[in-house]
Parts: structure tokens; C-alpha cells; sequence
């Protein structure tokens, strides 16, 4: 382990990329395909040594870039998945208290030793707290993935999953690392990397992050992808599927993320279904196939309710879908939305909720609400999220703004027939 005391942080340039064109070649031959913005980030994250936020919607290859990335550079991946109630000991380091105990017993007759000549418990504990250093020294401290990043004699990738999930107490913790690659440990000193990481953190967008995580970043919005880079990811994952169909299962989950679904399908569940359809021999996306497997990618029951409704149309090859970027719905991740043209494809007639649609989510009548309270902006003013506009403002802090959804809806286009 480094300190500060001992020699400044250097970075490491051993796996820079030469050209973003580099960055997209390696990741493809991983198995991770690029498009022009995300190499362009990779690539820029690799020569400013800046760590990457990557928001957006579930299951569109967030986790993965970091560990394709680490396995295109050889570097080791350390993770440290957030959620709500984690402490720093849980990201950063605890003192090891099992083995300064067991120290301590083993030392007894030492310890009575130093305490020997004392008249007065003040006095004995004053000679004790003499040998704090050692106790509280490199020897018993448990480092956790952040410190192990910073300390690790190798140069690593550090994803720190779903910060989102964290509380703001723990995104705190993060800033001197974001920013300096150190940790400053007050009995031991400040803890300096040998080796920038690469630090990828993602998010689902649940809550906003402070803009000062956001500043130390290069901030990325990863959307679904257009229709051609998703037939060339299905097509890489050797799913079996003939490419007329793979062609056709894109369209029709690009049509289901138009829909008002509480979570879109994701380019996972795109895979899955690519796979399904393999396993089952099927050689045309029929009505009856559409809904015998629609629970492949959708996971709601009244997300399935309306979907079938929507199956003569899905099951029509000669239906109007986006052309590329997302195109989706709300009903993505965790309940945040984005603003994007309107397809020209006519939306789909409302569907009428009932009661027992409306609270199936969650299982009762608290199901909505309960994802609504959770959905609720952090307890910080607008300088913290760096919005003009107030937390839970119809505007929404909470939810990812237009332009992020819009940078990658490029248009609608009308399926070649
Ligand atoms: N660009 C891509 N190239 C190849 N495969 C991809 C790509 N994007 C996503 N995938 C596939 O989708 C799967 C899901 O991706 P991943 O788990 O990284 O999503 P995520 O955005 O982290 O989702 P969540 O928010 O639910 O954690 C990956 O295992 C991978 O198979
Ligand atoms: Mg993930």
C-alpha cells in the first residue's frame, strides 16, 4: 500500500487504446459492440483518466462495459455492488476487530507488562492508548473493494454498480476518490494509487446524483441501441436464431418498447427471447408464438396484459417501427422516463386499466405507491443536483430530462418491405 507520505499518483498508460477505432475492434472481439459515442467515452476515460457514469435504463450492457473493459485491457475487475443502507466500512475499509482481539489475548502478559508499574487506571489506560498505532495499523485493516482498487499494486477496473442505490452519505465518500484516485484513512494516512483505475460507475437513474459525482465524471446516457447494432449483438451471442427472424425480433421489441410498459425489454431479454424462439425450432413470429413467449421479455402481469393486446400488430411484419436510438416507452427501469419524438407509428389505443392492473406490481394496493415513494427525489436543494429545477418539481429532477433520451432517438423510419 502506498501513502501519500511515500510517492505522488502516478497513472499508468500500459493499456491506453491507440484510437477510439481501437477501443470498438477490442471490445467487438470480446464480445461487447460499440457504437461511435460509447467507444468515443471508453477512449477518452483511458487518456484523461477520468472515471465514467454510465445512466440509463436495466439490462443494456451498463455492468458488462466494465467488465468487458477490464477484460480487453488484462486488468483485474473489482466491484462493489451498492444498495441502500451500505456503510463506508462495507465500500471503503473496517479495522479487522476479530483479529485485534485475538492480537490482544495473545499479548496479554505483554500488555500486563506495559500496565505493570501504573498506580491508577488513568494511567494504565494512558499507556495503552501509547500502542493505538500499532492496533490500528495496515496489519488490521480489512480493506473492501474501493480501497483495494486504490491500493492494488496492479492496475485494475473499478465498478462501482448501481450508485444510484446507495444513500448520498456513501456518493460523498466517493468524491476524493473520483477525483484524486486516494483515500485518506485518519489513523494511517492518506492511501494514493499506484495506478489510476479505470472507475466505471452506472446507474438506473432511481434517484439524481449530486452534480459533484456528476462533475468528476464523463457522464454517458447508454439508451437501447438502434435496430442494426442489436440484430449484430444477437447475431454475436450465437443465439441460433436464423437472421430473417433476429431481423424480425428486433422489430417487434422495438415495437413493445413503444408501448407503456413498466419495464421495457432490454437487449438481455432481447437475447433470451432470441434463444427461446431457437430452442422452440420456430420459423415465423406468428400471433401464437408472440404470446406463447412474450413472458420472455416482459415481467409484469399488466405489462403482459397489454402487450397480447398489442400482438396482431406485433405479429404484423408490415407495421411502421422506430428506425433507431430507443424509441421506448416509460415503463423502463425503475419508473424514470424519457422524452423522445413521436414514432410514426400510431400509438397504441389506451388501454383501459383496471383496478387490479393498476396494483398488480407490487402485489396490492400499496404497490404503486410504494414505487412512487421510492421514486422520490434526494433531500438536497437544486445546487446538490445541479438542476434549475427543485427536487420533484413536475419537471421532474428525478426524471432523466428529454435531451438525454433524445440525443439517441434519431427519427422514425418505415420497415422496408
Ligand atoms: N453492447 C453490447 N454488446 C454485447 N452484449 C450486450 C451489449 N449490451 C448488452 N449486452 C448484453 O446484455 C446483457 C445485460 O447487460 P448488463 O447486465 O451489463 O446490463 P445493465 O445495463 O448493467 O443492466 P442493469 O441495470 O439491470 O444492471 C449482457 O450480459 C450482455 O449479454
Ligand atoms: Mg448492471
Amino acid at each position: 500500500m502506498t501513502t501519500s507520505q511515500d510517492q505522488p499518483a502516478t497513472t499508468d498508460r500500459g493499456s491506453d487504446f491507440a484510437s477510439v477505432d481501437d477501443v470498438r475492434e477490442r471490445f467487438a472481439a470480446a464480445g461487447y459492440l460499440t457504437d461511435e459515442r460509447l467507444a468515443t467515452t471508453v477512449f477518452l476515460q483511458t487518456r484523461l483518466d477520468k472515471p465514467v457514469l454510465l445512466e440509463g435504463p436495466a439490462g443494456v450492457g451498463k455492468t458488462q462495459l466494465a467488465q468487458s473493459l477490464a477484460a480487453v485491457t488484462g486488468r483485474k475487475l473489482l466491484r462493489l455492488q451498492c444498495y441502500e443502507g451500505q456503510d463506508e466500512t462495507k465500500a471503503l475499509y473496517e479495522w479487522d476487530y476479530g483479529k485485534q482481539l485475538l492480537y490482544t489475548q495473545m499479548l496479554r502478559e505483554k500488555i500486563g507488562q506495559i500496565v505493570d508499574d501504573t498506580s491508577t487506571i488513568a494511567e494504565a489506560v494512558e499507556r495503552i492508548a501509547d500502542q493505538d498505532s500499532v492496533f490500528f495499523s495496515e496489519r488490521f485493516l480489512a480493506p473492501r473493494p474501493l480501497l483495494e482498487a486504490i491500493a492494488s499494486p496492479e492496475p485494475v477496473v473499478l465498478l462501482i454498480d448501481e450508485v444510484d442505490r446507495a444513500d448520498e452519505a456513501l456518493e460523498a465518500v466517493l468524491l476524493e476518490l473520483l477525483a484524486e484516485y486516494q483515500i485518506s484513512i485518519p489513523e494511517i494516512g492518506t492511501v494514493v494509487a499506484e495506478h489510476a483505475p479505470y472507475v466505471v460507475l452506472t446507474s438506473n437513474n432511481t434517484r439524481d446524483l449530486s452534480a459533484a459525482l456528476k462533475r468528476r465524471c464523463l457522464h454517458l446516457f447508454l439508451d437501447y441501441p438502434d435496430a442494426q447494432r442489436e440484430l449484430d449483438i444477437i447475431a454475436s451471442k450465437d443465439t441460433g436464431l436464423a437472421e430473417s427472424l433476429a431481423t424480425r425480433l428486433v422489430e417487434v421489441v422495438r415495437q413493445l418498447r413503444e408501448l407503456d410498459l413498466r419495464k421495457a425489454p432490454s437487449i438481455s431479454e432481447t437475447i433470451d427471447w432470441a434463444r427461446t424462439l431457437a430452442v422452440l425450432g420456430v420459423s415465423e413470429l406468428s400471433a401464437d408464438v408472440l404470446s406463447s413467449t412474450l413472458n420472455v421479455v416482459v415481467k409484469y402481469e399488466r405489462d403482459l396484459a397489454r402487450a397480447l393486446r398489442e400482438v396482431p400488430a406485433l405479429s404484423d411484419p408490415n407495421a411502421e417501427v422506430p428506425d433507431s436510438g430507443h424509441g421506448h416507452g416509460h415503463g423502463h427501469g425503475e419508473g424514470h422516463g424519457h422524452g423522445h419524438e413521436e414514432p410514426k407509428r400510431p400509438a397504441p389505443a389506451p388501454v383501459p386499466r383496471t383496478p387490479v392492473e393498476d396494483d398488480d406490481d407490487l402485489g396490492g394496493p400499496s404497490g404503486r405507491e410504494k414505487r412512487a415513494a421510492k421514486d422520490q427525489p434526494g433531500r438536497h436543494d437544486e445546487a446538490y443536483y445541479g438542476s434549475t429545477s427543485k427536487p420533484g418539481s413536475s419537471s421532474g429532477s428525478r426524471s432523466v430530462s428529454s435531451g438525454q433520451g433524445a440525443r439517441s432517438f434519431q427519427g422514425t423510419r418505415k420497415r422496408p418491405v
